[in-house]
Formats: C-alpha cells, structure tokens, sequence
C-alpha cells in the first residue's frame, strides 16, 4: 500500500471538528468534557498533517454562530483555546507559519494578544501554514472583505479582489474539506474558498478522530477525478 505521504503531501486541507457534544454525551460526560477532548486531537492531527508535508490545513474551532450556544459552554471553548494556544504549540521550535481566521475583535483581549504574538513570531516560518479559524463565518468573510474594498475606495470588483482580502488570502483554497460527526453540511465554513474543494463526510466523532482516519481521508481524496468544471 502507499504510504500516505504519497497523496497528503502538499496539500491545502480544511477541516470542520464536529461532534464533541455528542461524544461527552455518550459517555455520560459534560459537553466540555469533549471540547477538551477535541482540543488534544485537534493538536495531534495538526501535528501529524505536518508529519504527512501537508502545506496547509484549516481547523474550523468555533463560528460566528456557536456563540448562540450556552455561555458556560462558549466560556469553556475560549478558555480551551488559551490553554491550547498557550501550552500546546511549542511554536518557537517549529517550522509552522500559525495564521487565525475569522473577527477576533469580539474575542478577549488578552487572547487576541496572544495569538497576534503568534501570528507575528510565525510569520516568517516557512514550513506547513496552520489556520484556525475562531469566530470566524464564510458570509462574514465575503462582507469583511467587500467593506475592506468599499475603503479601498473600488467601485467595480473582480473575483481575485475577493479573494485577495479574505481571511486566507496567505493560503491557497482547500484541496480537500473533513467534516467529522455525521452532519452533511458546511456550516458557513470557507464559503468562498470551497467552490471546488472535494468533500469528505465521516460519521466518526472528532474526538475519536486519528492518524488512521486522516490516511483514509487522504487516499479518498486521490482517488477523486477533479474537472473543475472541464472534462
Ligand atoms: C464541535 O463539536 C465543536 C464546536 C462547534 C465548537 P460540537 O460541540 O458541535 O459537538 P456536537 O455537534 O454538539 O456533538
Ligand atoms: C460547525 O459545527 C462549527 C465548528 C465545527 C466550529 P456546528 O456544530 O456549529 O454546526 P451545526 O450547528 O451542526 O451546523
Ligand atoms: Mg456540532
């Protein structure tokens, strides 16, 4: 059999981690139970696309809309998201650019802070390009970058316009979309950037998801006749 590497290499990959309430839920377990789960897998199959020379990888981590969930429920995220960021990235060692997406001025200021940090001590690196996207929407993308252009002062748009001041303009559009959990759907995630992205849906619970799957994900995708609209 190929080695993974063989299709993973290269490749833009966005990826949605759905499916840790319900994982909390089956075992009993508060739903914050399976955000912190889903955190360590998000960092290990971060790791492990890099391990595969994927070039770039997008983690949907909370939308424009979870905020509608409980507070205690959005609390416990954020403070995750510290946490991970914080600890987890032993990032001045490593050869990851760290890119986020999405408003974080409705995020906390010190987290802001820190992932501006993040952002600015990474820059320079030349290796796989993490997005994470956080209070991030695809319309609210298309809007943020429309309203940048209004200020630009441009009447008459084009497509590469568009493209040039969304949230993952440093990043090429996704070869390939995940969506853990079981739900068939994109939930306002990379709108724009999706148009030719090949999709790939798995019942399996983020935080059950692991290197294993990723490898099936990727094989997948190889086996995809993409036209992009030709024959
Ligand atoms: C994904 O898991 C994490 C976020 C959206 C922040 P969910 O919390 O949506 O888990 P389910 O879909 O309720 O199981
Ligand atoms: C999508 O999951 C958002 C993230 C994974 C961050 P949701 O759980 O919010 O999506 P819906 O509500 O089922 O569409
Ligand atoms: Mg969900």
């Amino acid at each position: 059999m190929n080695h993974p590497k063989e299709f993973a290499e290269g490749l833009s990959i966005g990826i949605i981690m759905d499916g840790n309430g319900r994982w909390a839920k089956q075992r009993g377990l508060p739903r914050t139970a399976g955000h912190k789960k889903g955190a360590a897998v998000f960092q290990d199959i971060a790791n492990y696309c890099e391990e595969l020379g994927v070039s770039s990888v997008t983690f949907y981590a909370f939308s424009t809309e979870n905020w509608k969930r409980p507070l205690e429920e959005v609390s416990a995220i954020m403070k995750l998201f510290g946490e991970y960021l914080l600890k987890g990235f032993n990032y001045k060692d490593r050869n990851i650019r760290i890119k986020f997406l999405g408003d974080r001025a409705a995020l906390d200021a010190k987290l802001q802070k820190l992932m501006n940090e993040l952002e600015e001590d990474s820059a320079a690196k030349t290796g796989m390009t993490l997005n994470i996207a956080v209070n991030y929407g695809g319309r609210d993308e298309i809007v943020h970058a429309v309203n940048e252009l209004i200020a630009e002062g441009k009447t008459q748009i084009t497509e590469d316009d568009i493209t040039s001041h969304l949230y993952t303009k440093a990043s090429p559009s996704p070869d390939l979309i995940v969506r853990t959990g079981a739900e068939m759907r994109l939930s306002n995630f990379l709108l724009w950037e999706s148009a030719y992205s090949e999709l790939y849906f798995t019942d399996v619970l983020w935080p059950d998801f692991d290197e294993r799957q990723v490898d099936l994900c990727v094989k997948e995708f190889a086996s995809r006749k993409r036209r992009f609209g030709g024959v």
